[in-house]
């Protein structure tokens, strides 16, 4: 397909413009936990694949975590096995943890990585019993199951992966003492993760536009103390946003630079992100 002479312009200029932005994150971690709609569908998931190794290409080091709750609740309704959300937090029992993990460990993790080495990247893998870097114990708050909290990640292992040019891709199921699994939220885990490598940022891919506001319009940018402010009001900050907003906050305060809350949905929303000034979501600076 041949393109006009115009939109060519267009593009060396998009190209050329990212360049600054290339400069500044090269050499940079950044942690990125993958969730929600721009999971489930086809086209957004071609196109983040593509974008990490874009980014992985001009020096960028990514460090994918994904979630999985729409594919998990339809494996759950296929088993029959009911559930709840207790602030954001799925309710763990000993038969769905079996479920999650499988989906989690076995579907989707494989999956993100396939797509990643389609477009000519090394996906590495960690996932499953054997080869999972989280170490859990089991929630202090009994009520949650299953839920797992992390002690310890094997961070010489992700840096090893980092420096030979792979791109983690990294299942939210810990393991505990007795290596069983735990379940334990993405965001949670792209926060311990991002804290304990110092990455530069921490961007939350989301089914929203971003975090709203009281009045449900999406707020563009917030500083450390009014999203601590903000996270105390449960009126505006609910379910799933819960862990998401604790995660940014705890992630800025272990030293990471930026937090951003983004719209998956948004075709190329993590390039958008991080190579341009348009930013799509929420941007929490510290
Ligand atoms: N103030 C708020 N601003 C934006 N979203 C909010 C707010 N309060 C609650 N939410 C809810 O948080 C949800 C996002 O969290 P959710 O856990 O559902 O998805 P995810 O974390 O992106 O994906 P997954 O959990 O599958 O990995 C939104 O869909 C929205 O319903
Ligand atoms: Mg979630």
């Amino acid at each position: 397909m041949s393109i006009s002479k115009k939109s060519a312009i267009n593009i060396s200029k998009v190209l050329s413009e990212a360049l600054p932005f290339i400069q500044k994150f090269s050499g940079k971690t950044i942690v990125i936990k993958y969730g929600g709609s721009a999971m489930q569908d086809s086209f957004l998931r071609k196109s983040f694949a593509r974008d990490v190794v874009l980014m992985k290409t001009v020096g960028i080091n990514p460090v994918i975590v994904h979630g999985g709750g729409p594919q998990i609740g339809k494996e759950l309704d296929r088993h029959k096995l009911t559930f709840k959300f207790k602030n954001g937090i799925r309710v763990t029992t000993p038969e769905t943890i079996k479920v999650i993990q499988k989906v989690l460990d076995l579907q989707i993790n494989p999956e993100i990585k396939n797509l990643i080495n389609s477009w000519g990247g090394q996906g590495k893998s960690y996932a499953g019993k054997k080869m999972s870097l989280i170490k859990a114990i089991k929630s202090k708050n009994r009520s949650l199951g299953e839920v797992g909290e992390i002690t310890k990640i094997n961070k010489s292992k992700l840096l090893k992966a980092l420096k030979s040019q792979q791109i983690p891709i990294i299942s939210p199921i810990g393991w505990s003492a007795s290596r069983s699994p735990l379940n334990i939220n993405a965001d949670d885990v792209a926060c311990f993760i991002a804290g304990s490598i110092k990455a530069e940022k921490i961007i939350l891919l989301t089914d929203v536009l971003g975090i709203k506001n009281e009045s449900g319009k999406k707020i563009s940018e917030m500083n450390f103390k009014d999203s601590k402010k903000l996270l105390k009001n449960k009126e505006i900050i609910k379910g799933g946003m819960v862990p998401k907003l604790t995660a940014a906050i705890e992630a800025l305060s272990k030293g990471v630079n930026y937090a951003h809350i983004v719209d998956g949905r948004v075709p190329h929303a993590v390039l958008l992100e991080i190579l341009t000034q348009k930013g799509v979501g929420t941007l929490i600076n510290r």
